[in-house]
């Protein structure tokens, strides 16, 4: 596994995939598992900043139209693979979080994993259709208490990710410090329902 840099420098996120990051985190998130039954069967469910495809291939197992949206072309390679491997289907897309390349009421799920732009919290939100369902999970600015350096501007105070979805139905939220398979997170974890 690659050394992370600390500070404000931009991640090379192709030169982390090519180096390995993520070998070895092949499994989806325990709240994507415990809570993806909440997605409406055969429906379509968007993954901002999918990765290597843990999750979205997780949802695409279970039957759910998938479509994944990822920056690095190495995650994308890697993402396709898999898919390909496991015999699963979804639709990748290149592209930057920046600008959701998604119409309005698109899906009716979406997920995030340690990602976080939030001036786009409002696009995330409009491209989920009425009813639809909203899972995120990632850094609070107190992983840096635990753990190695991260840019603050990409991690979230406490309280934040739940205030960042106003006009959603609260399902789940908690924020704590854990272990995850061997490594300390300290994370906020929000399942919410558009309403
Ligand atoms: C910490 S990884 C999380 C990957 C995946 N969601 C997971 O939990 O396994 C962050 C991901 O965000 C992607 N990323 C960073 N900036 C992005 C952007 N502007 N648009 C889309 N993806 C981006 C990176 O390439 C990387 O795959």
């Amino acid at each position: 596994m690659e050394k992370e840099r600390s500070g404000s420098e931009p991640p090379d996120w192709d030169d982390r995939y090519r180096k390995g990051y993520h070998d070895g985190a092949d499994e989806p998130h325990d709240l994507l598992v415990s809570h993806a039954g909440l997605i409406p069967a055969g429906g379509r469910v968007a993954d901002i900043a999918m990765g290597q495809g843990r999750d979205a291939l997780y949802l695409a197992s279970r039957g759910l139209h998938v479509t994944g949206l990822e920056h690095s072309w190495e995650a994308l390679k890697l993402a396709g693979e898999s898919m390909g491997a496991r015999g699963l289907s979804m639709d990748i897309v290149q592209g930057d979080a920046e600008r959701l390349p998604f119409k309005d009421g698109s899906f009716q799920g979406v997920i995030v994993f340690y990602f976080l732009l939030r001036q786009i919290a409002p696009d995330i939100a409009a491209t989920l259709d009425r009813g639809g369902i909203l899972i995120y999970e990632t850094f609070l600015k107190r992983q840096n208490e635990v753990d190695r350096p991260r840019n603050p501007a990409f991690l979230l105070d406490d309280g934040e990710l739940l205030s960042l979805f106003p006009g959603f139905e609260t399902i789940h939220y908690n924020e704590d410090v854990h272990r995850d398979r061997g490594k300390v997170r300290a994370t906020a974890r929000l399942v919410a329902r558009k309403i």
